[in-house]
């Protein structure tokens, strides 16, 4: 109790906050228990059914916990997490993954980066070869049809995003080189008049397109004026009445689109000034759950780990521009490390009852990320991390949540681009 008011009063004071130490995990468990479920309404609806299950679910997995006395922060993984990922990179991928094949760069990027957050290093595996050799069946035309999700498939921005992060991560920039200028004509192709990007010939265009042109086309050094002319306010008027970022103007606010959104503002080099603060800090900390202390995506929906980065990142990049912590670190790591974690074949799920996937857990690991550090910066694209010491040390990397990458990655890859 002492430690939590120490704690408030430092940050009503605005002493600066990563010096600050948060109250200890096991009375935060206790104070995530202590409040009424959300489900116990009075009323039904198929919501409020699914987010009581959560909730039992979830109060069974912490009061078992709190019965038991054990601990809670001690049990990461990170051997299993490392054999989960080195196997799914070396063997014939399971039947349930026959939805993924337009996904094939997705999940090179899911693994790999999966990979380098546990401290394992692509570049100085004999896997990099291979890496770099699939990467190669998925370039269309050299670039000038984009990066593909499958074989013989249609050119398209978020495989290409995928892609290239792929590249980043193995430091494989003179594949990059040689293609870059026909993926430059090939993104101007996708250009709309309003500012937009489309996915791929013909295809929508979304926070998600542009988000994914903006990343290709700063990892590249290829954002010139004709590039991003009209991206500003077109990603301006994806802001919601809520505060978050939808897809397209006038539709609802989403934790996928909001990360899209709000990185859009530090790729463009512009402060977050430009949008709402206010309304979305609002909407970013209602993400957070007493309970389960995980992320939902919007408003009313389940908590779900992916959203430890989607939303965690978004926490991220609002605290290098406000200087002070907005969530609940010791809870987003509560809901990770003991509702999303497999601890004994590795590998990350959505939530309890679910099956671990190359998505989950690289979304976790980045969310796990944010939760341990805190976050900096003066030079937008330039992060300062500091470790947040009251969390105990789960050996993840530190990330820029920008790029989603860890710390260093995409800053190599600027300066080879930039030089
Ligand atoms: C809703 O799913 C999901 C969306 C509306 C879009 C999610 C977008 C992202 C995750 C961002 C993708 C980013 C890139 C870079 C391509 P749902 O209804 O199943 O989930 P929910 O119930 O949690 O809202
Ligand atoms: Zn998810």
């Amino acid at each position: 109790m002492e430690d939590q008011i120490k704690y408030l009063i430092n940050i009503i004071k605005g002493n600066d906050f990563h010096d600050v130490k948060p109250p200890n995990i096991y009375n935060n468990l206790k104070k995530m228990l202590g409040k009424p479920l959300v489900a116990n309404v009075d009323y039904d609806s198929e919501t409020l059914e699914k987010q009581s299950e959560v909730e039992s679910m979830v109060n069974g997995i912490y009061q078992d916990i709190l019965d038991s006395h054990r601990h809670i922060n001690n049990h990461f993984e990170i051997e299993k997490h490392g054999e989960f990922v080195n196997r799914s990179l070396t063997i014939p991928l399971p039947g349930y993954y026959k939805g993924y094949d337009a996904n094939h760069s997705w999940m090179l990027y899911w693994l790999t980066n999966a990979n380098c957050l546990l401290g394992q290093q692509e570049n100085e595996l004999e896997m990099k070869d291979l890496i770099v050799e699939k990467i190669k069946t998925l370039i269309v035309d050299n670039g000038k049809g984009g990066i593909s999700g499958g074989a013989n498939q249609l050119g398209h921005l978020a495989s290409s995003y995928a892609a290239i992060l792929t590249l980043v991560l193995v430091e494989e920039f003179d594949l990059l080189k040689s293609i870059s200028s026909n993926l430059y004509q090939w993104m101007m192709s996708l250009k709309q008049d309003d500012g937009s990007f489309i996915m791929h010939y013909n295809g929508e265009a979304d926070t998600r397109s542009m988000y994914c042109a903006l990343v290709i086309g700063s990892l590249l050094n290829l954002l010139n004026d004709d590039f991003t002319h009209g991206c500003l306010s077109w990603v301006q008027k994806c802001q919601t009445y809520e505060g978050g970022f939808a897809g397209v103007p006038g539709t609802e606010a989403h934790g996928g689109y909001t990360f899209c959104g709000v990185a859009c503002f530090f790729l463009l080099n512009k402060s977050l000034d430009n949008l709402n603060i206010d309304k979305l800090i609002r909407w970013s900390v209602a993400r957070q759950y007493q309970l389960e202390g995980g992320l939902s995506g919007r408003a009313n929906k389940l908590v779900d780990a992916c959203y430890g980065f989607w939303i965690g990142g978004v926490y991220a990049m609002i605290e290098t521009f406000i200087k002070a912590p907005i969530f609940d670190r010791d809870s987003l790591k509560i809901y990770l490390l003991n509702c999303a974690q497999d601890s004994v074949k590795g590998g990350f799920k959505d939530k309890p009852n679910t099956r671990v996937d190359f998505y989950h857990t690289n979304y976790s690991l980045l969310g796990l990320s944010c939760s341990e550090y805190n976050f900096e910066s003066g030079d937008l694209l330039a992060y300062d991390f500091k470790t947040n010491e009251i969390n105990d040390d789960t050996n993840v990397s530190p990330i820029n949540p920008v790029f989603g990458l860890p710390h260093g990655k995409a800053e190599a890859c600027r300066k080879y681009f930039n030089n």
